[in-house]
């Protein structure tokens, strides 16, 4: 498997498949960014040919991720449901990612639940290192992804809790403070769990499947799902830096709430960045790696970055909807035909996502690496 490919981490990996520690002391880019220097760290600089080069970013176009009315597809009107679907079914196919209007989520729920968050990340240093978190689970405050010695960071601090299973669940290491924290993440996430499970069956009728089988695909009712709030600091060296490296996100789908005022995202799109407009009280929702392979590929999970500016910070809730851990993720077998063979062999998605979490974020070489020889 994956793990015992790696190469050996050191004595931060105890035995394989358990991290225990980070490999080097932890610094806080929130605390770089308000000690007021003007001049990144080099551990913050990308290699050229990595950072925002401004002829490969079209954010002045006008490209946007397909936006989708969710209302449409349950019209009366028939015709207003075909076009909607095929929305969607082209959204998934060629960008990866869409967003989503009159999705049925609070829109006081959403502006509550990044704001309560925003106050968390505006809490002394102090409040938040008691929730400093190691790679053994990723849970808590953190500012890096990935534990390989040396390597170049993101400019971002997120905060990383596990919300299903249930007994993954432990509300103890989520912030008391602000004092409605813990409520507003139980409402929020179970409000997006739920727009999460409409669109499985959505993108099931639209492949063509069952409206459950991609959630039975999933584990049914036992999915898995985690929110990871991102913390974008001003970076006063905006052009050398990302606030989160190229990557495809390895579980099944991700539900993202924006900073309302901070663009930042980029998908890609051929050779170029497109960067993300968002529209107001939408969701970001895009295909992750596990929604690829039981597609068997039909879905694609596309590339993303996030780029930082000087003058502003932004914050962001990336709710990731997942397969349960145990289960073997492979081409449903109604989307493998002679035409289009299984790309993919069956991986868990525990086994999956220890590479993400060791290497940390690595464009698509994880999901390109499990494609079946042939
Ligand atoms: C992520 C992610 C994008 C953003 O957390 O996986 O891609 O805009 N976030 O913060
Ligand atoms: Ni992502």
């Amino acid at each position: 498997n994956l793990v015992a490919r790696s190469p050996p981490y050191g004595h931060h990996y105890t035995t394989m498949n358990c991290l225990q520690s980070w490999p080097e002391p932890v610094v806080r880019v929130q605390s770089l960014s308000d000690s007021g220097m003007r001049v990144i760290p080099d551990r913050y600089i990308k290699r050229s040919s990595e950072v925002p080069s401004p002829s490969l970013c079209s954010s002045g176009g006008g490209d946007n991720i397909p936006v989708i009315d969710l209302g449409e597809l349950y019209s009366a009107d028939r015709t207003i449901r075909e076009k909607a679907l095929a929305r969607v079914s082209s959204a998934c196919r060629e960008w990866g990612f869409l967003q989503v209007v009159n999705h049925g989520v609070s829109h006081e729920l959403m502006e509550a639940a990044r704001e309560v968050w925003r106050e968390f990340f505006h809490l002394p240093l102090e409040a938040k290192q008691g929730y400093a978190n190691s790679p053994s689970t990723y849970e808590g405050y953190g500012s890096r992804l990935g534990v390989e010695k040396g390597a170049k960071l993101d400019w971002s601090d997120y905060f990383f809790l596990n919300y299903l299973p249930a007994s993954l669940r432990d509300e103890k290491k989520w912030p008391s403070l602000p004092p409605s924290c813990r409520q507003k993440i139980a409402d929020y996430s179970e409000e997006v769990v739920k727009l999460a499970g409409k669109l499985m069956k959505i993108f099931s009728i639209d492949l063509g499947l069952e409206e459950d089988c991609l959630q039975q695909a999933f584990g049914g009712e036992d999915i898995g799902s985690c929110l990871r709030v991102n913390f974008y600091p001003k970076c006063p060296q905006p052009d050398l830096a990302l606030g989160l490296s190229p990557h495809s996100d390895p579980g099944g789908m991700t539900l993202l709430l924006p900073d309302e005022n901070v663009s930042g995202l980029q998908v890609r799109r051929g050779d170029s960045w497109v960067t993300v407009k968002p529209v107001k009280n939408a969701f970001i929702v895009n295909i992750g790696d596990q929604l690829q392979v039981l597609t068997n590929a039909n879905y694609k999970s596309v590339e993303h970055r996030v780029i930082v500016n000087s003058d502003q910070e932004r914050v962001s809730l990336a709710f990731f909807y997942n397969p349960k851990g145990e289960i073997p993720i492979e081409p449903a077998k109604e989307l493998v035909t002679e035409d289009r063979p299984a790309l993919y062999p069956p991986m868990t998605f525990n086994e999956y996502r220890v590479f993400i979490r060791t290497r940390g974020p690595c464009g698509k070489s994880q999901v390109e690496a499990l494609k079946s020889p042939r």
